[in-house]
């Protein structure tokens, strides 16, 4: 949650721009307000201090105001502490406007810092957890108690205050500070992610919370681990153990991320791009991972304990995935990871944890991590970001390749992380080369189906159901957890209330809902269930129901139906697709923004 970004050296000697343009990439990961600090050029007339910019809102097509120079900080933010205002928004200064603070996380001991700097007199103007640290600092370099005249060179030693500073600070967090004095922008990490970029042809360094902030600028990065910290300056990037003020080699690695991953394409939305990039996503998990695949798949059938963890649209892979080890002969166990905790005591060195992220840094899914590997469990993440946490805390990767997923609304990432999934239950019965090949039909057959007809008819569809305040949706076996995403497809997207359900729960109680014109969305396959499902449709079509098929064939239950590529179990990935395109279209016709939904952010670092 929320973005950092800053500059050293900005070649346009426009940094305040190059920030602004670095957050817009950013904006996925909190877009209630966002703010700038620059260091004005030396021809800016009478400068002595940082100047700031603050707005409440998204980004969209703001320009700023700031004068030119060469060095800035930028945030884009979630709220934690403090409401939406500009005086809350990010960057914070301290008294003297010589420090300015960009923080990622939450500062769980800020209050009795509050208090203890307001009784030095330092004055705070926003009601966040984040000020304190601008304050902290100043007081370390430069100490209230200490007449101007006594301080000694040693009391604005800026690196041991911000060290100090961030070691005091209790809480995951990631800040970044920059100083008027020194042009010097420091970055510390601990818990909440952090990447330097460094452009060697143009001699400009880059701080972000991602990369695709500063990939059209460079692809050459370090991916800060927990406790290190940079110290980036007109000379260059040095690396720093946090902790011991050490300084250690900094090591770059390039990255084959093509900008063309992170920038639109031609599409109006991020949204609608990746969800037709998995046409390719697809096809190319089938040839990744299988050294780590087949490594899995031995300790499952060695007798590992599989539980398989995630938070929101990752729980829902999860729970297929426990579908897939059962078609398997495998049993699995699977948690929302925000519920784990009370079960982690029954992890032992026999239990293999499957977590399964985006963006591998899900406060939820790490805190759960961190608790089984206490335990001695084996770690596996499934993770399509790069550099995370997640995968830090891993003995095995699976990293599953799907590029940059900048719409917050999960689509390309879930399937790639499910087809890493379907793989792993396959290799468990030895038939990993059989699930290859039938993942590379699946890739076929989708791209033939995801075209325009299908897209048309999904238009119109939204176009009735545009006014709909609820929406039910049944399935079963593995079409219920189908269902539960395609429902997160459409609250996120369009902020319709959309409701799962497992087929078999419908006569337990929630058949109550259905009345007459409801729409019932139906999910089901050509499988061993498709009989029951049905019976479930015409039982919601008998109280009125206006029942829609998401499914591979047609049936009288159904008043009219979206016809899905017949795929046997994996039949899932294209129901599943039709939410993700239906959530969309509704979306765009309600307002919405497909790209960033309303209070949400894609990585949800805080808990
Ligand atoms: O980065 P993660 O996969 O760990 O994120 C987990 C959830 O926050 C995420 O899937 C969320 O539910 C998305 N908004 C789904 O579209």
């Amino acid at each position: 949650m929320c973005g950092i970004f800053a500059v050293v050296n900005d070649k346009t000697n426009n940094a305040a721009q190059t920030v602004l343009t670095g957050l817009k990439k950013l904006e996925y990961r909190g877009y209630d307000s966002w703010g700038i600090a620059i260091k004005p050029g030396r021809s800016t007339e009478a400068v002595d201090r940082l100047q700031v910019e603050k707005h409440i809102g998204k980004i969209g097509e703001a320009k700023t105001n700031l004068p030119k120079g060469k060095i800035a900080i930028g945030h884009t933010r979630w709220a934690t502490h403090g409401g939406v205002t500009d005086e809350n928004a990010h960057p914070h200064l301290d008294c003297h406007q010589q420090i300015a603070v960009i923080h990622n996380g939450i500062v769980e001991n800020y209050l009795e810092f509050k208090e203890e700097l307001i009784k030095k007199t330092h004055k705070f103007s926003s009601e966040t957890d984040t000020e304190v640290i601008a304050h902290l600092i100043e007081e370390k370099m430069r100490p209230s108690v200490i007449p101007s005249e006594e301080r000694s060179d040693e009391s604005r030693n800026l690196e041991k205050a911000v060290f100090e500073t961030f070691n005091s600070l209790v809480g995951s967090n990631a800040i970044g500070v920059i100083d008027f004095e020194s042009e010097t922008i420091i970055a510390c990490r601990n818990g909440s992610p952090l990447v330097v970029g460094v452009d060697e042809k143009n001699h400009q360094f880059f701080l972000g919370s991602d990369v695709p902030a500063f990939l059209k600028h460079t692809n050459r990065v370090h991916f800060l681990d927990d406790g290190e910290a940079v110290v980036i300056t007109k000379q260059g990037v040095k690396l720093f153990n946090v902790k011991s003020g050490q300084e250690k080699k900094l090591i770059l690695q390039q990255l084959d991320w093509q900008l063309e991953d992170a920038e639109k394409g031609g599409f109006p939305h991020f949204l609608l791009k990746e969800i037709m990039e998995q046409k390719e996503t697809i096809a190319k998990i089938a040839s990744i991972n299988e050294k780590e695949i087949l490594e899995i798949a031995n300790l499952i059938r060695q007798g590992f304990r599989t539980v398989l963890i995630g938070c929101g649209t990752a729980s829902y892979c999860a729970l297929a995935g426990k579908y897939f080890f059962a078609n398997t002969g495998f049993e699995s166990q699977t948690y929302g990871a925000y519920e784990f905790l009370p079960f982690s005591q029954f992890a032992n060195n026999k239990t293999l944890i499957i977590a399964i992220s985006q963006s591998g840094e899900t406060a939820d899914t790490l805190i759960a991590v961190r608790a089984a590997k206490k335990q001695g469990a084996k770690i596996v993440a499934v993770v399509n970001s790069r550099g995370s946490t997640l995968e830090r805390l891993a003995d095995i990767v699976l990293s599953v390749g799907a590029g940059p997923e900048i719409a917050v609304v999960s689509t390309k990432a879930f399937t790639a992380q499910l087809v890493t999934l379907y793989l792993l239950a396959e290799a468990t019965s030895n038939k990993y080369e059989p699930g290859k090949k039938k993942i590379k039909e699946l890739s076929k057959a989708l791209h033939n189906w995801l075209n325009k007809q299908l897209t048309n008819r999904l238009i119109d569809l939204a176009k009735e159901l545009i006014d709909q305040e609820h929406i039910y949706l049944i399935g079963k076996h593995l079409n219920y957890p189908a269902t539960l995403e395609f429902a997160l497809k459409l609250k996120e997207s369009s902020y319709i209330h959309a409701e799962p359900f497992a087929a078999g729960e419908l006569k337990h109680g929630v058949i109550t809902l259905i009345q007459k014109g409801t729409p019932c969305f139906v999910l089901a396959s050509n499988d061993e269930v498709k009989g029951e499902i049905l019976s479930s449709a015409a039982e919601l079509k008998a109280r009125g129901g206006r029942i829609i098929g998401i499914a591979p064939f047609n049936s009288y239950e159904f008043n009219e139906v979206i016809q899905t590529p017949d795929l046997g179990e994996l039949t899932i990935f294209a129901n599943i697709i039709v939410g993700q395109l239906l959530g969309y279209y509704l979306g765009v016709g309600r307002g919405a923004d497909p790209d960033k939904p309303r209070n949400l952010a894609k990585s949800v670092t805080v808990k």
